[in-house]
Formats: structure tokens, sequence, C-alpha cells
């Protein structure tokens, strides 16, 4: 069970200012994790813990926690890369019929498993699921989590207009099989519930204010939706909440807004609906592949920085085009280049780990690789292609080599990927 990861070990202690912050990490070119009970037990050089365990050889490769994937959906594998001109044509022709198809157990407990396969490839070992409106989907998503011994997150989607009849809920319906999801799943082993409108634009009044009661009835529980992803969105937005001050007074009149609130995209915000995200502590979910595939916006991560918004980084499954973090950091790092500034990669790995643990609340249990938190561990190459090994050959620092990964890497770069401590290739 106890067993000893040699490497050159690498997590973050806290934000890095700059590329040449280097006191924000701990950096071990030899270094060793030992591992015991699902837990990290220690950490340190390979010289000061050999001996201690029974080793497992990474080395060259560099020992990292595990991603973390705080927005996805996981009804939408099979809609990645689906043609359509913005968000709302997407949505209606392609990802609500598509939703539809998880009333069936078989259909939703296959596509699970493909879910978690994917995600475990990537690197990823938390993330923060949109499931659909059917409890069915929920069902499929906490039993595959919970046989990876995973730590994941997830909700049923809670719609009920402008969608598809067979996916709509109402108020009340959302708000009980919530509420019994919440009895099944919650707390169970390594699994979160997350309450999850989707959005105000498939909400009642009714259902946000039943969203709402939900969250006062379970005031510790994550809620996650979208916000300001797209300017036709946030139009019919206030159409059909002609009394909202902004999107972003919706989720407040119904007391959504708050530090364990996740809002998707938050590209389009007026100067007031960024100083009520930092007085609330409400996080803004980036998902740079989604917004660049759908052409939402470009999100203003160092604008919402300076307003003192809390920020995450997301894949977007399945408008967001990769499953892989590495990717994501190298879109975002683009899109952060078109606003004419430049996201260094320490900041940049630091989000995709501490950095989302953190916006998640849940750096006691995930993130690092400090001892007494879980063994969700990713081992990562640098070299992994022909074209990253010859590119390689110029690199001789560590932010130069994150910058390759997350440049030129994907799945192709993950060496291997611990759950609890235990190789994930064995439980899939
Ligand atoms: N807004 C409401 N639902 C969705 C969704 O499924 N994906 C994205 N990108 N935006 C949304
Ligand atoms: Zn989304």
């Amino acid at each position: 069970m106890r067993k000893l990861l040699r490497g050159r070990v690498l997590s973050f202690n806290r934000p890095p200012e700059d590329i040449e912050d280097m006191d924000a990490l701990t950096y071990l070119e030899d270094g060793a994790v030992v591992i015991d009970a699902g837990l990290i037990a220690q950490i340190g050089s390979y010289d000061a813990l050999k001996g201690t365990a029974p080793e497992i050889d990474h080395r060259p490769h560099l020992i990292m926690p595990g991603f973390i994937d705080p927005h996805l959906h996981f009804p939408q594998a099979q809609v990645i890369g689906s043609y359509a001109a913005e968000l709302l044509d997407w949505l209606n022709d392609h990802t609500f019929p598509e939703e539809m198809r998880f009333d069936d157990p078989d259909h939703a407990a296959r596509i699970a498993k493909a879910f978690f396969d994917q995600l475990l490839s990537h690197g990823t070992t938390t993330a923060m699921a949109f499931c659909t409106s059917s409890p069915v989907s929920v069902n499929a998503y906490f039993a595959q989590a919970q046989r990876r011994s995973m730590r994941m997150l997830g909700g049923k989607t809670m719609m009920d207009r402008n969608a598809p009849e067979g996916l709509c809920d109402t108020a009340q319906s959302g708000y009980d099989d919530s509420k019994a999801l919440i009895e099944t799943w919650n707390g169970l082993d390594r699994l979160n519930y997350a309450i999850t409108p989707r959005f105000a634009i498939t909400s009642t009044p009714a259902q946000l204010e039943a969203a709402g009661a939900l969250l006062a009835e379970f005031p510790d529980m994550h809620m996650q939706t979208h916000l300001s992803e797209n300017r036709a969105e946030i139009e019919l937005t206030a159409e059909l909440f002609p009394n909202a001050r902004d999107y972003l007074d919706v989720y407040d009149r119904y007391g959504l807004l708050g530090p364990k609130s996740f809002m998707g995209h938050a590209i389009h915000l007026s100067a007031r609906e960024r100083a009520l995200m930092a007085e609330t502590g409400t996080v803004a979910v980036h998902c740079p592949t989604s917004n660049l595939f759908l052409g939402s916006g470009l999100f203003d991560l160092f604008g919402l920085e300076e307003a003192g918004v809390r920020t995450a980084v997301a894949t977007d499954i399945g408008g967001g085009t990769s499953w892989s973090m590495l990717r994501t950091l190298g879109e975002a790092y683009k899109i952060q280049q078109l606003r004419h500034a430049r996201l260094n990669p320490l900041k940049s790995f630091y989000w995709a780990t501490r950095g989302n643990a953190d916006a998640l609340g849940m750096t006691a249990q995930i993130g690092t690789l400090e001892a007494g938190t879980e063994a969700d561990i990713v081992v990562l190459d640098a070299g992994a292609t022909p074209a990253m090994a010859l590119r390689m050959e110029r690199v001789r620092t560590l932010p130069q080599e994150l910058f390759v990964l997350q440049t030129m890497g994907d799945d192709r770069s993950v060496v291997k990927t611990y759950v609890a401590g235990e190789d994930s290739s064995a439980t899939a």
C-alpha cells in the first residue's frame, strides 16, 4: 500500500507573482513523494526518503498534483466539435438534443465510463461537472466516480424553460430531485454535490428561487451556473428578467452568489458586476477553448484580478474542445496575448492545480503535494512527442519546460495518473 514515487517533484505554495518567483513553489530535482493509505505521507529529497517504501521511478518526468477541472459537462462528451454559429444555436441544435439521451441508464453508464477514462488519461483527478436534468445522469456520474475513488463534484442541471420539453424539469421537481440526489451522494466517499441551475435563460424565476432555497438549506454546498458568456445570451437574459440591474443581479436576487458559487465564462461584465463578484467571493471560471470555439469573447483575467475577483480555469467540455488542462492553459495564454497581456507558465500551472483547489475551498484535500493531502498525482513528460523532444533540447529552466508542456502538450504527455495513491489505469 505504501509507495515512494521518485522524480522531479513540483507543487505550488502560493500564487506566483511573476515568472521568476520560484519561492512560490516547491521544486525538487531528485525528489520523492511517499504515499500511504491514499494520502501523501511525506515529500522531500530522494536522498532523505529513500528506503522508506517500495519505489516507483518516474525520472526524468515531473511529478505534480493532478489537474482540477472545475467546469465541464458530463453529457457533452459526444458534442465536442459540433458546427454552430454561436452559443445559443449550439445549445439548441446540438447540445440539448444530445442531453436528452441521458434518461437511458445504459447510455448514461457508458458515457460516464468514457468520461472518467478521458479525465484520467488527461491527468485530471478532480472535476466539477454539470450532469443533465435527468437524475439518471447524476446517478451514473457519481457511481462511476465512486468506483474510481475520485474526488468529484457535480449536480443535476436545473432547467425549466427555453429548452425541449423532454429536457425540462419544473421548479418543484428540480428542487425535489436535487434534494434527493444530495441525500444520496453528497459527502459519500470523496463525492460532493453541487447545486446546478443551468443559466438564467433556462430557469424561471420560480426555479432560481428554488435553487436559492436549496443553497440556503445546504450553505456549504457548491453552486455552478453560467454568466455573461455571449452578447445574445446577455440580451435575452435582460428581456427575461426586465427588473434585474444586470446579468449578475439575476443570480444575486435569488441568493446564488458566494465563495462557493462558480460562474462559467464571466466574459462581458460591468464594473458593478465585477465589484459584486469580488465582494461576495464569487468565482469567475475561465473556459478558454470554449470561448474561442464558440467565439464568445476574450476573458479579462487581469482586469478581474485587479477588481479582486477570484478566478478558476476549466475545459468546459463540450463547448470546450479539449479534455486536456495543458491545452486549456495553452489557449488561455493565447487569449491573454490577444488582450496584450501575458499569462506566465508558473501562474498557469498554479491555476490548474492549487489555484483551482483554492477556488473550490479544497486545498486541505487536493491541488498540492503537501503531506496529509490526498494523493492525486499526475506524472508529465515534456518530451512526449518527437516535436516536443526536439523542442526540449533547447529548454534549460523549469518555467521554459512548463511553457512547452502547455504549448505543445496534451494526453500524450501524461505518463501516469494516480488517484488516492493508486495507478488510475488499474481501476479503469
Ligand atoms: N450556457 C448554458 N448552458 C451551457 C452549456 O452547456 N455550455 C456553455 N458553454 N454555455 C452554456
Ligand atoms: Zn458550461
